[in-house]
This record gives structure tokens, C-alpha cells and sequence, in this order.
């Protein structure tokens, strides 16, 4: 499997709300980071302290620095060194590696490099949008998890009454993937509003919806009115350690008056019994891939997006970029 472990670009670490005037340790990429607020801003360094290891996150923050719990070296936003306490005379040469990092729309963003443009948080913000972000954990690859987001298949059976009725109904689609460097999408037409309880809460008539992949891990979730989308929802994913993905989930829909607070509260909960059911069976399945280890998973006929994903995360143009694919299947 394909799996890119470091990240380029700016990567989902933290809600803002989680950092507060203690510093916080995230890992993103194998990578313990400590993120810390001054007065200054807010700052990203690796986790460890140059002179004996330890977690800088354990520490405290004074003034414009962070001391280290162990004995007290401080350390600068830039992560250079600032104090030795006990020492007379010059402070030694001694460097953290520091990151980039930024907040948008409540979450805060690292970078290994210098990004210079802002994150891409989602599709619909501003004034007229309500959203909520909901933030989980999965034990499995970053594209398991990217692909589950996107995949249709999958909801008639690990979400049945919740995404999809009871019925076991299903309707003629059209199914349209195209992408570009770095990301890929299938746009679904011809499928009514679903039956489940989430779409007969939140949806007016749907026209199509759209499941895109934009690297480095953004899975998200389009679905579309007449003339505008009724519900979006994107998740930013990170592929945490090797066997834990770390995810935050922005639901967002149109403020509708105070209809839009009132359905963005209903939804909360129903969304996050979905991502329950994800959740076990991504985890059922990664403790499978792991005892059978030998064993190759099979591509299947309706897999639209896992091939492109793959690609993508491999750092390659994905093949519906220069050839777009279209089919036809019940959903
Ligand atoms: S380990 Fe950090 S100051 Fe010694
Ligand atoms: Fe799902």
C-alpha cells in the first residue's frame, strides 16, 4: 500500500480550542510537535528538548519562550535557545527544529515547509455558514480512511437507517471521476435525496454530490441543491503514527436563519454514531490486514476512487486527470 508519511503542505494538527495557555504535544507524521502560545503568536517546534530529551510539552511557557520541564532550558518560537538556568555567561548555541503553523477557521495547521498561502479549511465558510468540527481517531492508513469518506458502496450496510433507509433501494446513478495534480473527484448524479435519518434531517432536493480527495489528506463531501450546496462536510486527515490516523471533521450547511444552528446540533449526534460504525469496521479490517498479512486486498469493479487515492498519496498525477472516467452503477 501506498502511504505517504510526511506531509507537505499545511496539515490539520489541533482544534484551537485544545491550546490554551499550556503547551500541546501532537504527533503528525511519526512526529512529536509541541505547539505553544505567547503573546507573539502561536508556535510549532519538534517536541524534544536538544539537551536530554525530553518533552518540551511537559514544560510551561514564559513570556515569549518555552521552558523545558527538565532544567529549564528555554527556547524561543524560532526555537533557539534563550536560557540555561545556572549558567554564567553566554547561552549555548542550541536549536529546536521549528515549523510553520497557522489557525483557520478553528483548527491549527503545521507545515514542514513555508507555505505561502492559508489552509484550505472547507468548501463553504463565512457569515452565512453554520459548522460544527468533530474530532476522532482511527487505527488504519491514512487512504483506508480517506477511501471510506468517499466510498458510496459502503453505506447501505456499515450505515444502514443513518446515511441510508431501511429499504434496500437502490437508484441508477452516473458516476463521473476526474481529478488533477494532487487530487481527484466523482461527481454522483441521478440519485434522489437518500432515506437515511442524516439526509431527511438536513437535505432539500439533491441535484448531485461530489466525494474529493485533495492531497495531503483532505477527504470531503459535497452535496448539492439547485443551485446550492445544502450540506458539506470535510475531513482533514493525518496520518498520525503508523497504525493511528487522527482526524477533524468541518459539517458545515447554510445558516438558513437559526434553521441552520438547530440542524447542525440534530446532526452532531447522528454524524458521530457514523463515524462509530466507520471506526469499528476500518479497525476490524486493519487487525485482518495485519494477521493476514500476506494477502493483497482486491481492487473491486465500483472502487472509483481508491486507485487515484493511492496515486495521489504516492505523489503521482492520478490517471482521470488526463482521462476521465464515467459509469454507471446503483447506489
Ligand atoms: S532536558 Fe531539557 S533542559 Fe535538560
Ligand atoms: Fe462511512
Amino acid at each position: 500500500m501506498s502511504e505517504r508519511l510526511e506531509p507537505s503542505g499545511w496539515v490539520a494538527v489541533a482544534r484551537s480550542k485544545a491550546l490554551g495557555k499550556n503547551p500541546l504535544r501532537v504527533i503528525a507524521a511519526g512526529r512529536p510537535l509541541v505547539l505553544f502560545r505567547t503573546a507573539a503568536g502561536t508556535h510549532c517546534l519538534a517536541d524534544i528538548c536538544p539537551h536530554r530529551s525530553a518533552p518540551l510539552s511537559a514544560g510551561r511557557v514564559v513570556g515569549e519562550a518555552i521552558e523545558c520541564p527538565y532544567h529549564g532550558w528555554r527556547f524561543a518560537g524560532s526555537g533557539r535557545c534563550t536560557a540555561v538556568p545556572g549558567l554564567v555567561g553566554e547561552t549555548p548555541r542550541a536549536l529546536v527544529p521549528s515549523y510553520s503553523v497557522t489557525e483557520k477557521d478553528g483548527l491549527i495547521f503545521f507545515s514542514t515547509g513555508r507555505e505561502s498561502d492559508a489552509p484550505y479549511t472547507t468548501v463553504l465558510s463565512g457569515q452565512d455558514t453554520v459548522s460544527t468540527i468533530v474530532e476522532s481517531r482511527v487505527n488504519a492508513s491514512l487512504a483506508e480512511v480517506a477511501e471510506n469518506i468517499l466510498d458510496a458502496t459502503h453505506t447501505h450496510f456499515t450505515h444502514k437507517g443513518i446515511l441510508r433507509g431501511l429499504s434496500s433501494r437502490r437508484y441508477r446513478v452516473t458516476v463521473t471521476v476526474s481529478g488533477g495534480d494532487g487530487w481527484v473527484e466523482a461527481r454522483y448524479k441521478g440519485e434522489p435525496k437518500q432515506e437515511g435519518l442524516i439526509s431527511r434531517l438536513l437535505e432539500g432536493e439533491r441535484s448531485i454530490s461530489i466525494g474529493r480527495f485533495r492531497a495531503p489528506g483532505i477527504a470531503e463531501l459535497e452535496f448539492w441543491g439547485k443551485d446550492r450546496i445544502n450540506l458539506a462536510t470535510t475531513f482533514h486527515l493525518c496520518q498520525e503514527t503508523a497504525d493511528t490516523v487522527h482526524g477533524f471533521g468541518i459539517l458545515s450547511g447554510p445558516r438558513q436563519g437559526g434553521l441552520g444552528h438547530l440542524k447542525a446540533l440534530l446532526f452532531r449526534p447522528f454524524f458521530l454514531i457514523a463515524l462509530g460504525q466507520d471506526r469499528r469496521i476500518l479497525q476490524a479490517a486493519e487487525v485482518n490486514r495485519r494477521m493476514f498479512a500476506e494477502r493483497r486486498q482486491m481492487m473491486g469493479p465500483l472502487d472509483v476512487m481508491r486507485p487515484h487515492i493511492d496515486a495521489i498519496l504516492a505523489g503521482k498525477r492520478p490517471e482521470v486527470a488526463d482521462r476521465p472516467a464515467e459509469l454507471v452503477m446503483e447506489l
